[in-house]
């Protein structure tokens, strides 16, 4: 909301939110301070708000003075009832619809910005239709492609953008051509793509489960790897370079995280297995088995290596977020590691430029395997990165934060239980030198 505020000056973009903490963020004059850290956003920002960029709390007059509203809510895996741990949960798309319903006046066009299961836009309509004021609602669908990290630049130089709606009837073109007429302020109308409201739904869940299963293949061929003398990345480069196979998303890291891939995936598996679709849904879900499997392996492998035992060892962890240049913790493959490596009773030291103590203690207590106390005790968090790994046993490298290449690991070492071990879950840092210095380096996938 806030590039399409930069790049369209005459529209008027108000962001809302329940969570009034977010929202005076979001207002904070200090802009270190707004809730998302992303290369590029607060600059936008800066410029934008209190021109034709506003955040506030009150929805109900929003939505009554909008044209256009994005539902961009949450759509987490539902974590009760029936779809439990894989179907996405709607509660908070159905709140927005009866809220929409219930307030708007006259004529709308309400935008799917969230990740929703195919066929959702059947379910809002039919809401909308049902309890609103008799005035007419346009459901399109216009899923979200950025990647966090980079998301400000995917925003200002989309690959394309795609838009769903009803296009067999004159209302239904019209709200497409509404919204292609806001993006075409800054891209290029061939790289605007409109489909019908269905196909637009499940693509993004097809992307989303296309790039999680390239990292997941990857994986694979990582412990195979190990076990064979062949080099991961060497294999990487190898077939990166078929014009067929293209070179991204081929890194072999200690899994992906992230808000989207793991629960997009469910999300399919879910659709597949209600529509009778058994070996299409184990098909997806092996994707998800796989990344488990990397973040568990890699767990097991540093307690196999510190002599069977990590009790009361201290491992520092360099990163917490689930990948660089975001704050974003979601489904790190960090927190499943700090677990397994607490039920092992070690302690656990992280250091993350963007993330702190309290961030790094909700994720592990949202994991409900231990009480609150006991997180509290197993982990520390550090703002200085040599502090973190004074007296470690171990590093862990779990995000690939670009300042990690660049400390002084001389340093490092030399303030370290010996044999001091890093165990390079990005494949990030320069293994020969590291030995040379006397580390016992691993990495994934040789
Ligand atoms: N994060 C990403 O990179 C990304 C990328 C593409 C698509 N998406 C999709 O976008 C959606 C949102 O993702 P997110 O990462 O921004 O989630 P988020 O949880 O960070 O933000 C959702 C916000 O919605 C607010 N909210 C919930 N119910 C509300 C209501 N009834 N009225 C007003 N505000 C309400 C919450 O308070 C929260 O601040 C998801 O469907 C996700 O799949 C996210």
């Amino acid at each position: 909301m806030a590039v399409i505020a930069q790049k369209c000056p005459d529209i008027q973009v108000t962001v809302v939110d329940l969570n009034e903490e977010r929202i005076n963020r979001w207002n904070d004059p200090d802009l270190t301070n707004i809730p998302i850290y992303e290369p590029g956003l607060s600059e936008i920002v800066a410029e934008a708000r209190g021109r034709n960029l506003f955040f506030s709390t009150d929805v109900d007059k929003a939505i009554f003075e909008a044209q256009v509203i994005f539902i961009s809510v949450n759509t987490p895996t539902k974590t009760y009832g029936s779809g439990k741990g894989m179907a996405a949960d709607l509660k908070y798309i159905e709140l927005c619809a009866r809220q929409i319903a219930r307030i708007a006046k006259d004529d709308k066009i309400v935008v799917e910005k969230s990740t929703l299961p195919v066929r959702t836009a059947e379910a809002i309509k039919s809401i909308l239709d049902h309890t609103g004021n008799g005035v007419q609602f346009q459901i399109l669908s216009n899923p979200e492609f950025l990647a966090e990290g980079t998301a400000v630049q995917d925003l200002i130089n989309p690959d394309r953008v795609l838009i769903g709606g009803d296009n067999h009837t004159a209302e239904g073109q019209k709200a497409i051509d509404a919204l292609v007429g806001v993006y075409a302020n800054w891209v290029n109308k061939d790289k605007i793509l409109t489909t019908n409201v269905w196909s637009s739904e499940l693509s993004k869940l097809t992307a989303n489960a296309f790039l999680a299963q390239r990292v997941s293949s990857i994986n694979a061929m990582s412990e195979l790897c190990e076990k064979t003398g062949a080099n991961v990345n060497e294999v990487a480069k190898a077939i990166g370079m078929d014009s067929r196979i293209g070179s991204k998303f081929l890194k072999a890291s200690v899994g992906f995280g992230g808000s989207c891939f793991q629960k997009d995936i469910l999300n399919l598996v879910y659709i597949s297995k209600s529509f009778g679709l058994k070996q299409v849904a184990d098909y997806w879900e092996q994707v998800i088995i796989m990344n488990d499997h990397q973040k568990r392996r890699f767990a097991n492998n540093i307690v196999k290596t510190l002599y069977n035992t990590v009790a009361d060892k201290k491992i520092a962890f360099l990163g917490w977020a689930f990948k660089k240049d975001t704050n974003d913790t979601r489904e790190s493959s960090a927190i499943y590691i700090a677990n397994d490596l607490i039920n092992e009773q070690a302690k656990i030291a992280i250091y993350d430029p963007k993330v702190d103590e309290n961030q790094v203690l909700s994720d592990l207590d949202y994991l409900e395997t231990r009480p609150a106390d006991k997180n509290r005790k197993a982990i520390t968090a550090y703002e200085d990165p040599y502090e973190a790994c004074k007296g470690a046993h171990a590093i862990a490298i779990l995000t690939e934060w670009d300042e990690f290449t660049k400390y002084d690991w001389k340093r490092v070492y030399d303030n370290m239980q010996k044999p001091a071990f890093i165990f390079d879950g990005r494949n990030l840092l320069d293994g020969k030198e590291l030995s040379k210095l006397g580390f016992v380096y691993q990495s994934i996938g040789s």
